[in-house]
């Protein structure tokens, strides 16, 4: 069995922290998306996994992610050249794949519960096809399944405008080789890519044995910046111990669950978990609140801050409003100008978002 993760795509919703990194390296409680993925198909017992990677962004996954030593896995990078579609991304690692049935994991899905249980269904019942399906609000982002009165998947969709149900296709996939027989026999969609869902329904037209599960516990695909938070809050909440392995001062007040790593200096500041501090920050006079991310090297001074996550390098000063829902990049700069006339100065990259009241 192996995992073929795609890590590819443009990112457009997530922008502007797309144009200069990839969407599956944001981290939630400090640590990236993807890596929550490969700890999740390590622990379902699956060590030989494929990334699929874009040109634009696939050396800073492969920099920072590795051949898998640090997960027990071992892991290959596979170049796709552009974003043609998640059947495109199956086809192009063939190579990789070979005649081995394979877990399609979505790069930007976080999913609260285990693996293994929807592997050992998969092979149990020798199916050509699982998939995991979630009710959901407003189906129309997602790939949707109509289901018939037997429990019977009969159709698959790709945001339909008009859903047929609200079952939405959670970003997990189980294949046998009988996958790229359905790829090489579709065409791409209006919107220009190859779909998986397409290839599904030439599996459902062939009478193949497709077989969905029912998602337990909380599933969050990141593409937009609440998702990023919800993500953080979820995270931080279910999984966050308490750990100090830096330094807090006497004038300082550390409340609920909160993590501090080493190096980091806490100077007469209220923290009330649960927060996570990176390696190497310094903050001080400030208040960091509930479902606050700091990565590591931030600088957060005579600020308020809470339910936020912050890039590393980051550096905010004096901002005399508190800062709430927000996702602050990588080396950014947030300071009060001493220079008259008093007014408010931005430099923002393409895509920033700023909320003034
Ligand atoms: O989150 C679940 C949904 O994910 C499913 O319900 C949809 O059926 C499925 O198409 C997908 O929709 P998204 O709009 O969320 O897909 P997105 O473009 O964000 O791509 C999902 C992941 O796959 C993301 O990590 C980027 C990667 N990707 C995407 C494309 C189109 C690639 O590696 N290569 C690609 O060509």
């Amino acid at each position: 069995m192996k995992a073929l993760i795609l890590s590819g795509g443009k990112g457009k919703r997530l922008r502007p922290f797309t144009y200069t990194g990839a969407k599956q390296l944001v981290p939630v409680a400090n640590k990236p998306i993807l890596w929550y993925g490969i700890e999740s198909i390590v622990a379902a017992g699956i060590r030989d996994i494929g990334i699929v990677i874009s040109p634009e962004t696939g050396e800073e996954v492969k920099a920072k992610t590795g051949n898998g030593d640090r997960f027990g896995a071992d892991i290959q990078y596979i170049l796709q050249s552009e974003p043609l579609g998640l059947a495109h991304a199956v086809a192009i690692a063939q190579q990789f794949l070979q005649d081995s049935p394979f877990l399609l994991f979505l790069g930007d899905t976080l999913l609260q519960s285990p693996l293994e249980p929807l592997l050992t269904k998969f092979q149990q019942q020798q199916l050509d096809s699982l998939l995991l399906l979630c009710e959901v609000n407003d189906p129309r982002a997602f790939g949707v399944a109509k289901i018939d009165e037997n429990g019977k998947l009969v159709q698959m969709l790709e945001k339909p405008k008009d859903p047929p149900s609200n079952l939405a296709l959670v970003g997990v996939y189980f294949f046998n080789t009988s996958i790229h027989a359905a790829i090489a026999s579709i065409h791409p969609s209006a919107r220009g890519e190859l779909e998986i869902t397409d290839a599904i329904q030439y599996l459902i037209d062939t009478n193949k044995k497709v077989e969905v599960s029912m998602l337990q516990g909380w599933w969050l695909d990141t593409g937009r910046k609440d998702d990023i938070l919800s993500a953080n809050q979820i995270i931080l909440d279910d999984l966050l111990t308490s750990q100090n392995l830096g330094e807090v001062d006497s004038t300082s007040s550390i409340s609920g669950r909160v993590q501090i790593g080493i190096g980091s200096k806490i100077i007469n500041s209220k923290i009330r978990g649960p927060v996570i501090i990176g390696a190497n920050c310094h903050i001080e006079q400030a208040y960091v609140g509930p479902y606050t991310s700091v990565s590591d090297h931030v600088t957060i001074i005579d600020t308020e801050i809470e339910h936020s996550v912050i890039l590393n390098d980051t550096v905010i000063t004096d901002i005399h409003q508190r800062i709430v829902d927000s996702l602050i990049g990588q080396r950014v700069s947030m300071k009060v100008s001493p220079k008259r006339p008093q007014a408010l100065r931005f430099m923002l990259g393409d895509d920033s978002q700023v909320e003034i009241m």
